[in-house]
C-alpha cells in the first residue's frame, strides 16, 4: 500500500466551506463506538487544533499579505474540520470517559510511532513517554470508579489495551531542564521521523490543553487534584516531544510539513476505519488536505524558493498509522525501562543519578504533603477492597507492581527515599 499526496487531486479551497448543518454531524454512540474509532476522533481533533494554532503563530510572524491571506483561508477550513471531528463526541459521554479515550490514544498512538521509528534516540524518546501515559490510563481508570461512573474503563477501551500501572505518576515530576531532548534536523532525518514527531506533539498538546480546561470541572476533590497533577505531566510531555522538532525549519516548510502530515493521517484513518459513516468524513477531509498541501507547497516555492521535490519522498508514504494493540510491546518496554528517568537529554536509571541531582529536589517540593496519583489508588482500595486493573495477558511483568500500583515497595521509591535521608 502506498500513497503520494503530491500526485493526488483535492477539493479546491473555495469549495471547502460547509454550512452549519453540514458541520454538526450526528455524534457517535458512546456505548457502541469502536474504541479505536473514538481514538481516531480524539487524535484527529488534536491534529486540527495544531493546524490552527500553528497557522495562527505563522500569521503573527509573516508580513507578506499574500501569505497571510492564504493562511487565513486555509485556517478557516481547518477550523471547520476541527468542528466536524470534535463534534462527533456525544454529550452523553462523560469527561472522565473521554479522558480514558485520550490516554488510550496516548498509549496506542505512541506505541505505533515507537515501533515504526527508525532513529534509535527518538525511539527512546517515545518509549520514555509511553510508560507515563500508560500509568495515567490506570490512575484515571481508578478515578472513574470513584466518580460513580456506571461503566468500567475497559468498556471504553475494549480489550485492546491493558490497564495496568506503568512508571508510577509520582515519579514523572522532574525538573523542567530534564524535559529537553536533542532536536532532529529535517535534512538528515528519515521522513517517517518527521511525521511521527509532528503527530505526537499535536496529540500531547491537545491532551495538555484538554486537562488545562476540563480538570477543574469535577466537583469531586479527588478528581480535581488528579487532573491537576496529570495536567502538569502533560506540560512536560509537550516540552519533551516538541524539543525533538527541528527548530530551524523555515515557516512555510513547517506549514507544508504539517499539511503533509494531515494528509498522511487522514489517509491512515480512511484505510483503517471500520465505521462507514465516519470513514466518509476522513475521506472528505483527506481531499481537503491535498489542496492545503498544494497551496502550502506553492507558497513555499514562490516565497522561500524551496522545491517540494527536495523535501518530500518521491514515492509518498507506505505505512498507515494504525490503532492496534501494543500489549506485548508495552510489557517489554516496562521490563526494560521502568526505572528510567531523564537527565538533560539522556535517559538513565534513577539509581544512577548523582546524589545532588535536581530531580530529588523537585520531587521533594511537589510531592510534599500527599500525591493525588497515589491517593486515588489507596482510595479505590478503601472503597472497593482492591484497585482497578484490566489485564488480558496475565499478571504485571514487574514483581513490585504485581499486587499494588502505589509507589511504596518499588526500587524507584527506595532510591528516592535513600536520597531524601542523605540530603
Ligand atoms: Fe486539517
Ligand atoms: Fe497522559
Ligand atoms: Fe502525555
Ligand atoms: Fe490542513
Amino acid at each position: 500500500m502506498s500513497f503520494n499526496p503530491l500526485t493526488e487531486r483535492g477539493i479546491p479551497i473555495e469549495r471547502q466551506f460547509r454550512s452549519w448543518s453540514e458541520l454538526a454531524s450526528q455524534p457517535y454512540d458512546t456505548r457502541d463506538v469502536h474504541p479505536y474509532t473514538r481514538c481516531r476522533v480524539i487524535v484527529m481533533n488534536g491534529i486540527e487544533v495544531e493546524a490552527i494554532i500553528n497557522s495562527h503563530n505563522a500569521a503573527r510572524r509573516i508580513a507578506d499579505t499574500g501569505v497571510k491571506q492564504m493562511l487565513a483561508l486555509v485556517r478557516k477550513a481547518e477550523q471547520q474540520q476541527q468542528k466536524a471531528v470534535n463534534w462527533l463526541i456525544p454529550g452523553h459521554e462523560s469527561t472522565i470517559a473521554n479522558t480514558i479515550g485520550y490516554e488510550q490514544v496516548a498509549v496506542d498512538l505512541t506505541g505505533w510511532l515507537a515501533r515504526h521509528e527508525p532513529d534509535p534516540y527518538l525511539k527512546q524518546v517515545y518509549e520514555f513517554g509511553i510508560l507515563e501515559d500508560y500509568d495515567h490510563l490506570y490512575r484515571y481508570a481508578n478515578l472513574m470508579d470513584l466518580m460513580g461512573e456506571r461503566r468500567k474503563a475497559e468498556e471504553i477501551t475494549g480489550d485492546l489495551t491493558e490497564i495496568l500501572p506503568g512508571r508510577p505518576t509520582i515519579f514523572h515530576h522532574r525538573h523542567p531542564h530534564d524535559e529537553l531532548r536533542r532536536p532532529m534536523t529535517v535534512e538528515a532525518s528519515d521522513f517517517q521521523s518527521i511525521l511521527n514527531a509532528i503527530t505526537i506533539v499535536s496529540a500531547e498538546q491537545q491532551t495538555m490543553n484538554y486537562y488545562m480546561n476540563v480538570g477543574n470541572r469535577p466537583e469531586n476533590p479527588m478528581a480535581r487534584s488528579l487532573y491537576l497533577e496529570i495536567a502538569m505531566v502533560e506540560e512536560q510531555h509537550v516540552s519533551h516531544y516538541e524539543s525533538i522538532l527541528d527548530p530551524t525549519t523555515p515557516e512555510l516548510l513547517n506549514l507544508a510539513l504539517h499539511e503533509y502530515n494531515e494528509c498522511w493521517l487522514y489517509w491512515s484513518c480512511m484505510v483503517t476505519e471500520t465505521d462507514p459513516r465516519i470513514k466518509q468524513i476522513w475521506e472528505t477531509h483527506l481531499a481537503m488536505e491535498l489542496e492545503h498541501l498544494r497551496l502550502a507547497c506553492e507558497m513555499m516555492k514562490e516565497v522561500d524558493g524551496i522545491d517540494p521535490a527536495a523535501v518530500f519522498p518521491k514515492n509518498g508514504v507506505s505505512k498507515p498509522m494504525t490503532f492496534e494493540p501494543n500489549k506485548d510491546y508495552l510489557r517489554d518496554v516496562l521490563a526494560r525501562t521502568l526505572d528510567n528517568t531523564a537527565s538533560d537529554s539522556q535517559f538513565v536509571p534513577v539509581d544512577q543519578l548523582a546524589a545532588d541531582h535536581r530531580f530529588f529536589d523537585y520531587q521533594a517540593t511537589v510531592n510534599a504533603g500527599g500525591v493525588p496519583s497515589e491517593m486515588v489508588i489507596q482510595r479505590h482500595r478503601e472503597e472497593f477492597g482492591e484497585e482497578y486493573r484490566f489485564a488480558t495477558d496475565g499478571a504485571h511483568p514487574i514483581p513490585s507492581l504485581k499486587e499494588s500500583g502505589t509507589a511504596e515497595g518499588t526500587d524507584y521509591f527506595r532510591t528516592i527515599e535513600r536520597h531524601m535521608e542523605n540530603a
